[in-house]
Order: C-alpha cells, then structure tokens, then sequence
C-alpha cells in the first residue's frame, strides 16, 4: 500500500524526480513520507509525518544534491503514522524503503538486538536496514551483504536500499510486491508503480520475485539471490503521461469520471466484429472455456460490486451458473472447486492481497483461472491463466471510478464471448448486443452533462448525515455502489440495500431526515416494482432523490424530491449509465463538506494487506 521509488543519474535532477515521483505515489499511502539522498558519500535523509507537501517543504529547505536517491510514501501496518516510522530507516551508512511486510521481524528484531542493534522506530522495516549493516560489518561488499540479508526475510517486500559504503548504487528486490526497474540515457529508475515514472520513461523491466536490481548510472545488473546473473524482457508502457496529471481538473477523481466515455472505448476498442458478432480477447482461447461449468467471481470493494453485475450478465447472455464471493471471505470457507470451475479474479490494481489470496486458493482447488485487471504484468494478472485488461489506464483517485465501469464491459464482452462458445447467442444476438456496447461512450457524454445539475443537488443535501441507496434486478450492486462512493469520499453514513429488502428491516430507518436515492433506469418490472418502494418512502415522509431514465418521469415530480434523469440503454449496460450521477453526486458532496476527495483518510489505493 506504500510507494517506493529509487534514481541514480543526474545530480541535478535527483530530488526533483523523487519528489516528482513520490507525488504520483501519494495516492498509494498517504500518512508520512521520506528520502535518501547520497550526498558526497555520505547518506541524507528527510522524512515528515503527514503529507507530501510537509516533506517538500522541509527538502527544500535544505537543497540536498546527490547522484542517487530512494523514496517512500507509506500507509502504515506496523506502527503508527510517526514521523520516527516514516521511512527510510537507518542503520550505520544503510539506508531502505520497504513496501510490504517482514513477517519475521519480531525473530529478526531480537537476534540484532542481541548483537547491539538498537531500534528507534516501532517497523518492521527497520530491521533490514539492520540486518544490511550487520551483513556489511562481517567484511562482505554492499551487494552481497544486501542480498545475505534479503535471504534472512521472510514474507512480501519490495525493497530499495543505498549505502554509504557503497555510494554508486542503488540495489532492490521484491517478492509478491511489485518493483519494475527502468532505463534511462545516463540514468536508471525504479519504482513500485509505472505511473511514478511515467513520464522519464517508458522501457521498462517487470522484476520477478527473488530477482535483486543493482542500479548504477549506466547499467541496471539483475541477479538472483545467489548472484548469479539473470536476463528479463524490457517493455514498452503504452500509457499516456499525461495521464497520471490533473490537466485542469480539481482532483484526480473528477478527471477520472470524465475520462470514462474515452475508457470504455479503449477496453473495448478492437475486440469485437460488428459484421460477425465476434468477441476476441488477446491471449484468450475458447477451447479453455469450453467444459467451463460454473463460474466463481472473487473481488473486494468496488471490483466487488462489479463483480455481482457482471454475474448478472453471464447468467443472462451465456447461461452459465456465476456466484460472487468477497475475496477475504472466500478462503476462510471450503468452497467446493473443480475442474469445470472457472475462477475470475477482478481487481484494478492486480495487487490486492485478499483477491491475489482467494485467486491462488481457488487454483490450488483445481479451477481454471482468469483475472481481469488494469494493471499489466500485476501479481494477479501474472498468477491467473489468462487475463481480460481493462483499458482504464492509470487511476490515482483513491475512490474508483473509470476503473469500475470498464470492468463492467469488460464482463459484457466477456459474457458474449463465452455465449458463443456456448453457442448461447446467435450471430443476430451478438451483433444487436456489441452495438448496444458501442452506443455506451457516447451516452456516458451525454450523462456527464448533468454534472452541473448533480452539483446543485449535492449543494441540497450535503448536511444530512445517513443516505439509503436502492436499486433492483441489476441495478441493485448500484445501489452498494453509490453509497460506497458516498461514504468513502464524504464520510457520511451510506446504506446500499436490494430494494426489495426495504421492508425488511431499513425501512425503520426512514423518516424527513434519511434521504433515499432509488435507482430505477428502464421500464421492466424492476422499474415498476421500486415505483411501490417509492411510495413506502414517501409515506414515511423521506426525501427521495429518484434516478431514472423514463422520460414521464418528470410527472412524478409532486412526489419525488429531485429526479435525475439519464439516457436510456439496454437493461444489462443500465448500470454503466446509472452509476455516472451516484459518482458525481459523492464528489460534489465531498466537495461540500471539504474533504480530501483523492485521497481520503484511513483509506489506500491498493490494499496489499489482509
Ligand atoms: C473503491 O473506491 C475502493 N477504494 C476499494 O473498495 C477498491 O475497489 C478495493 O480495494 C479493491 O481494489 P482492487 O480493484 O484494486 O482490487
């Protein structure tokens, strides 16, 4: 959940590509912050509690120079958010930055403590840096006492380390924690996340877990933990700088749910035939899928929610049975699996630890595995027999967005795709229906364009304390969704519910001070049901807030408080179109109340941790 980074190369340009860097980084883990910077030998270190800009302004103050440098942005697990915890910790002329956790730390800790080691913060992450001084002081050369020591640790790391000792390189290694090391012209980098990096280049080495990096200016060496030398593909990153910059908008979440029209397109841009019916995923073979019986879906959060509607859509178009389980409960039950299970990990950063766990339980059961995914090369895309990219591209804003509605086209396409392996769908079918997902960019345009009447509305609203959100048949994982999006960025208290369940007990909670936002696009029976759901809230005189895409609508306005009135779409691509209003209407009142919208508090981007 944090963010690490490292650069050797231009003295001049040392701090302000870690700075740079560790901005992009921030969303990862936001409590406190450091760096290393080797000046004339001899190794600087700043760190602030709180955010980036603290530790800016206290860099700047002192204008360190230096060749090389490491950077952390953290999100804490051991210890708490301290400026004695930030990190890099230190030890004799070792300094190192960690993403992840040492699970032997409390062995580790007491074994150098014995030896005369003293710890001054309350990590796990220091014991490292301890345990690459006691390497060095038994007489062996930086890279070999690095690599000694990350022999002693156990658990996921990615880790960046300098010494004084040895003040021309930078050397790292992972394991079930992402580190992509890249090249520059007289300069190398390495960062825990792409996105960091962006913009300084773009070939990049995806290191594999037990690979140790030894940067130096002109070369990038990889070798295992043996130090015996090792070869890893260079890749080209297809991203857009740009797109990890704010370009004119407040936050990064605003930017993001404009950019969805564009997203969905490129997700799912050269992946169908509108003359065939044809769906084709890179990398995907329909005899896999052929004797696939069942489908279990493992997610958390929002790719959770997606994940309940992508059900929807299988069951729908290619008739196979789909159950959803969140993924940190998937393993602590004993699911049955077989060989005609497909398991779907979704996740937008592949990264987090609960859906990466259930993803290689459900393997370990025998399942055949697909994971769809943002981020190439993740840890999940990487475990998973074949992967479905979601084209999103980068997503800073903690609170997600563009990332939730590719994968639900990413699920449609999928559905059509294993529809016609099941021969579930006729041509006529799959042409009408790929139409349909192509009309979807341009609806998303046209439902942007409430976001001045969403602003107004969350102006309204913005002091109540507790909302409901209801919805039915599909639409009802929107109803999670949106007041997910609510609590995550406003800190109010939210309530998603299937409206049917109104009765059953939320219903208590209605009265003049709870308003109800009913989820009701189309105009099938889930519409005309949640018209009596209306009722019964109005009858305990809550304030209803009803979105819909029944252009009568307007006609219920005596009864309904504010409608928001979106595009009609097919009933399967509903939810893409409903979701746009809930995520504005969060962000305006997150807004209001002054919040930070991009990275709200206790919360992380990527959760690595269970
Ligand atoms: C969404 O707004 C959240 N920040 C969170 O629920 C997120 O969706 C969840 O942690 C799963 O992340 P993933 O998609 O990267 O696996």
């Amino acid at each position: 959940m944090c963010g690490i980074l490292g650069y050797i190369g231009d003295q001049s340009k040392t701090v302000d590509v870690l700075l740079q860097g560790l901005t992009r980084l921030e969303y990862r883990g936001y409590d406190s912050s450091g760096i290393a910077i080797m000046q004339d030998g001899r190794s600087k270190v700043f760190k602030s509690k709180g955010k980036l800009s603290k530790l800016k302004t206290k860099v700047k103050k002192h204008s360190p120079k230096g060749l090389l440098g490491i950077g952390h942005t953290r999100w804490a697990t051991h210890g708490d958010a301290s400026q004695k915890n930030a990190h890099p910790h230190v030890s004799g002329g070792t300094s190192v930055v960690h993403n992840g956790i040492v699970e032997n730390y409390l062995e580790l800790k007491n074994e150098l403590k014995k030896k005369g080691y003293r710890f001054y913060s309350d990590t796990d992450t220091e014991v490292i840096a301890h345990l690459i001084e006691e390497m060095s002081n038994t007489g062996l050369c930086f890279e070999d006492a690095a690599r000694a020591a990350f022999k002693r640790i156990e658990g996921s790391y990615a880790i960046a380390v300098i010494s004084d000792r040895d003040p021309d390189k930078v050397i790292a290694t992972r394991k079930f924690s992402p580190l992509i090391v890249a090249k520059g012209d007289h300069e190398n980098y390495l960062a825990s996340d792409v996105s960091a990096i962006l913009p300084f280049c773009k070939d990049v080495i995806y290191l594999e877990d037990g690979d140790v990096a030894i940067l130096k200016r002109d070369e990038i060496k990889i070798t295992d933990l043996d130090g015996n030398q090792i070869k890893r593909k260079v890749k080209s990153i297809n991203w857009d700088p740009i797109s990890v910059e704010k370009c004119g908008y407040r936050h990064f979440m605003m930017k993001e749910i404009f950019e969805q029209p564009r997203a969905i397109l490129d997700t799912i841009r050269g992946r169908f035939s509108e003359e065939t019916g044809d769906v084709y995923f890179e990398g995907l073979d329909s005899s896999f899928f052929k004797d696939v019986q069942r489908i279990v879906v493992l997610a958390c959060g929002t790719s959770y929610h997606a994940s309940l509607i992508g059900k929807y859509m299988i069951e729908e178009i290619a008739k196979v049975s789909v159950e959803v389980d969140i993924a940190s409960e998937f393993r602590y039950r004993n699911p049955i699996i077989d060989s005609k299970t497909l398991a779907i990990a979704v996740s937008q950063s592949g990264e987090t630890a609960d859906t990466s766990e259930a993803l290689l339980e459900a393997k370990g059961r025998g399942a055949k595995t697909l994971s769809i995914t943002n981020v190439m090369m993740s840890k999940i895309a990487r475990d998973s027999d074949c992967v479905i990219y979601t084209h999103a591209g980068p997503e800073i804003g903690v609170a997600s967005t563009k990332a939730f509605t590719t994968q639900l086209i990413a699920f449609y396409l999928f559905a059509i795709y294993l529809g016609r392996i099941k021969r579930k769908l006729t041509k006529k079918q799959s042409i009408e229906m790929i139409k349909q997902a192509i009309s979807i960019p341009q609806l998303l345009e046209i439902t942007l364009k409430l976001n001045e009447q969403i602003k107004e509305l969350a102006k309204e609203f913005f002091k109540y304390r507790n909302f409901l959100y209801l919805g039915r048949g599909i639409n009802h994982p929107i109803a999670f969704e949106g007041a997910l999006k609510l609590k995550e960025i406003s800190y109010i208290h939210a309530e998603g519910y299937a409206a049917g369940e109104m009765k059953h007990g939320p219903i208590a909670l209605i009265d003049e001070d709870m308003p109800v936002v009913l989820i009701a696009p189309g105009d099938g029976i889930a519409y005309k049901k949640i018209l009596g759901n209306l009722q019964e809230v109005r009858a305990r005189r809550g304030k209803v807030i009803f979105l819909t895409s029944d252009p009568c609508a307007q006609e219920l306005k005596g009864i309904v408080d504010r409608v928001i009135e979106v595009p009609g779409s097919s009933y399967l691509l509903s939810p893409i179109v409903s979701i746009i209003p809930l995520q504005l209407l969060a962000y305006h009142i997150a807004t209001y109340k002054g919040t930070d919208i991009d990275q709200p508090r206790n919360l992380a981007k990527v959760v690595t941790v269970e």
